[in-house]
């Protein structure tokens, strides 16, 4: 019985015109032609069950055998259990930024040359943003929110009247999630999503800002819970809690690069406001008015 993989190498000996000559036996370059071009087709294959099913990419392999996709059982990841030692909140912290950058189960996913993220800014702030995961620039660097949306949300911050220096910043994730040949960005799995989120629960534990903000849809699945009917449309803008500290819901700044326009920035903003006011932060006639 012919297999999808013989299939395959038929049509590229065809398309070859390799077939039916009296070339055989396969010169060895035609071969690994050949073992080429599928490996580059089964990259392609990952990259498309990556972005259509991203919450079941790590359960899907593709068989370079038989070019098909097939489910295969992964290791359930452990969920990390730490006590935060006692003493103040440098102490805690940087206890806490040791254990992320030893953990041996983030340390896997992490390329060579790059880095684990962990969240950073100031203990004592009333404020804390949430976002998603490390991306290029930040797995780069060690450190959150340093890329384009990085600094976009630097400016936002800006905009409220405050510096960087006053917020806490984390991310749900410590590791950038891996995509095929490290190209573009996908959304974590909740397996990853709940792995990590202890450590993002210690941050808060030590911080304990006033507020949260969660920027954008991971943000919100995973300091919330995964709930696929909630849409960032309906929940942006609203009230919730996450141990017991008020969360307000955003989209990412991310979304307003892909989407600038007044109108969507003027939502974020108003987002903001909403901030400003439950913090008592002074609000001026013209930061009132920005995207009308
Ligand atoms: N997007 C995030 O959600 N976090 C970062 O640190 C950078 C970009």
């Amino acid at each position: 019985m012919k297999t999808a993989f013989h299939q395959c190498l038929q049509n590229f000996l065809r398309s070859q015109k390799v077939l039916g000559q009296t070339s055989f036996p396969l010169q060895e370059s035609v071969l690994r032609t050949f073992l080429q071009n599928e490996q580059l087709v089964l990259a392609e294959k990952r990259r498309e069950v990556a972005i259509a099913h991203p919450l079941e990419f790590q359960a899907k392999q593709v068989s370079l055998a038989s070019g098909t996709v097939t489910s295969s059982p992964i290791e359930e990841p452990k969920k990390v259990a730490f006590t935060l030692p006692d003493g103040d909140k440098e102490t805690r912290w940087k206890w806490l930024k040791q254990q992320v950058l030893s953990c041996p189960q983030c340390l896997q996913h992490v390329a060579p040359g790059k880095k684990l993220v962990f969240g950073s800014g100031n203990l004592q702030a009333d404020l804390f943003f949430c976002g998603e995961a490390p991306g290029a620039e930040e797995e780069e660097q060690g450190e959150v929110f340093v890329g384009r949306a990085g600094q976009l949300l630097t400016k936002m911050i800006k905009a409220m009247g405050l510096r960087r220096s006053d917020v806490y910043i984390g991310n749900i994730m410590n590791w950038r999630p891996e995509t095929p040949n490290h190209i573009g960005n996908r959304p974590p799995t909740q397996e990853e999503m709940q792995f990590c989120l202890p450590y993002l629960i210690g941050q808060v534990e030590i911080v304990q800002p006033k507020v949260i903000v969660a920027l954008g849809a991971t943000a919100v699945h995973g300091l919330l819970g995964y709930d696929p009917q909630r849409r960032m449309r309906d929940c942006r803008g609203h009230w919730f809690t996450f141990h017991q500290i008020p969360l307000l819901v955003t989209y990412h700044p991310s979304y307003l690069l892909r989407n600038a326009t007044i109108a969507a920035k003027r939502m974020v903003w108003e987002d903001l406001l909403r901030v400003m006011q439950f913090l008592k932060l002074p609000i001026s006639e013209r930061q009132q008015s920005y995207f009308l």
